[in-house]
């Protein structure tokens, strides 16, 4: 149970208590608090406690009306903040009507209260349970607009892309992994735990990890789901925007783009497509790319996760195309495979975990899927829940999944055709692409 009254009366505590003492910091204060205060990247002191703040900060729609008869509190008439005349009996108020749960989750207010009797919440306590600042949005955002100007953004936003772990959706559980995968998942999540240890027998170059493999094997999700996982915010670069197009200051963003991981550090800054680098190398392209590019590859040997806290991935469907410069750059390579027919039949009981399946042998349909990626099989899926829902059903079966991979193969094969003097210049009736499924087994696997 909450009251307004007490709420509000906990924001101004904390607003107070964390003004008055320099000791504390961001980590210090609620996640639902410090929201409401970040400017550029930072919280600055005093905290002020306008009547706004105090709505987004607690939810109260009316602030001053729910503590306006409270004898230790005042408005200022002009800005309309709200503060205490009298913290130490706001204290003392406070602490008759909250419990020891809202102490855990205020890192300041049990700081404030260290002294009082029958507090059994410590500080510590409550901030090894606090959120991290890297895990909010707004704090992300506030740095973001610290470091790029409107002009700048635009560019930018084509370059990196943000994620704060509680706004990534798919998690390490939602993937099937190789022994190897898993192993090395492992590796990072207690190189990260103890890299004050690495730090201080000096391993500093590690942290720098290349996913190899084709598309559609789980290279981008497995690091979001890493980021989610260790609630460390996620900085995404698609290497092809840096390489393919003449943005006006590339390198510059290259720069910025790694000194905005390094602030946002703790974090994962994962480098997609890093074989666009290879590409830009061999040809002779424009010199302001070629700068960008070195510019990337320099960054890359310059950040640590021990020294910096950011573990670098970079990810490609061609190795055949990074030369040895590219990868020596990194301590760890990890092959994602095609999934054999075991992992695909896990792939499709997780894809299938929230939906009404009548009669379905995944491991039938792992045998009659060689070939197909994790991607592949989530599309599929895709398929046999739409053509179901057409038919007016949303429970599947056997054979809605086995007819989806039979249309997925297809259209498998007229991507695959040469579309002007091959077999897919035929016209449709012509057994391009026909509708008729007893021939279908002529023309399957022709490519
Ligand atoms: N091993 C896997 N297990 C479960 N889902 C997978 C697997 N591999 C790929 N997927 C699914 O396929 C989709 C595309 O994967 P993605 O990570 O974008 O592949 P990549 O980055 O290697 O091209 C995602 O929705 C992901 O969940
Ligand atoms: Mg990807």
């Amino acid at each position: 149970m909450s009251e307004p009254a007490v709420d509000v009366v906990e924001f101004l505590v904390t607003a107070h208590t964390y003004t008055e003492d320099e000791e504390l910091d961001e980590g210090d204060l609620p996640p639902r608090f410090r929201q409401v205060f970040w400017s550029d990247g930072s919280i600055e002191r005093p905290l002020a406690v306008t009547q706004d703040r105090a709505r987004t900060a607690t939810g109260v729609d009316h602030p001053w009306d729910a503590v306006s008869d409270l004898l230790f509190t005042q408005r200022t008439e002009f800005s309309g903040e709200i503060s205490l005349t009298q913290p130490d009996m706001a204290l003392e108020w406070l602490l008759d009507r909250v419990e020891d749960d809202r102490m855990a989750s205020n890192p300041t207010l049990a700081y404030a209260a260290r002294d009082e009797d029958g507090v059994s919440v410590t500080r510590e306590e409550a901030r090894a349970d606090n959120q991290p600042i890297q895990a909010d949005r707004v704090w992300i955002d506030s740095l973001l607009d610290e470091y790029f100007d409107e002009e700048e953004d635009a560019e930018m936003l084509d370059l990196v892309h943000i994620l704060a772990p509680e706004e990534i959706e798919t998690t390490l559980d939602d993937l099937v992994l190789t022994n190897d995968q898993s192993n090395e998942v492992q590796k990072i999540v207690t190189a990260i735990e103890n890299r004050d240890y690495l730090a201080s027998i000096g391993l500093s170059e590690i942290g720098k990890i290349l996913f190899v493999g084709p598309p559609g094997t789980g290279k981008t999700t497995i690091s979001r789901g890493l980021a989610h996982e260790l609630g460390l915010p996620f900085v995404e670069v698609k290497l092809s925007m840096v390489t393919s197009q003449y943005l006006g200051e590339t390198a510059k963003n290259v720069e910025k783009t790694f000194e905005v991981a390094k602030r946002l550090s703790p974090c994962i800054l994962f480098i997609d497509e890093f074989d666009s680098v290879a590409k830009t190398r061999k040809s002779d392209e424009h010199a302001a790319l070629k700068r960008a590019v070195n510019t990337l590859l320099k960054s890359i040997d310059d950040i640590s996760l021990v020294r910096d806290e950011v573990l670098t991935v970079a990810a490609t469907n061609h190795p055949d195309q990074l030369d040895a410069a590219a990868w020596r750059r990194f301590d760890e390579v990890v092959n994602f495979p095609k999934p054999d027919q075991q992992m695909r039949s896990d792939i499709l009981r997780i894809v299938t975990r929230d939906m009404q399946m009548a009669e379905f042998d995944p491991d039938a349909v792992a045998e009659e899927t060689e070939g197909l990626t994790g991607s592949d099989l989530r599309m599929v899926l895709r398929e046999a829940v739409l053509q179901a829902l057409t038919e007016g059903r949303r429970e599947l079966t056997q054979e809605d999944v086995m007819d989806a991979v039979q249309g997925f193969e297809e259209r498998d094969n007229l991507k695959n055709m040469d579309m002007i003097d091959g077999e897919g210049a035929a016209i449709a009736g012509d057994g391009g692409h026909d509708h008729d499924h007893d021939h279908d087994h002529d023309h399957d696997h022709d490519h």
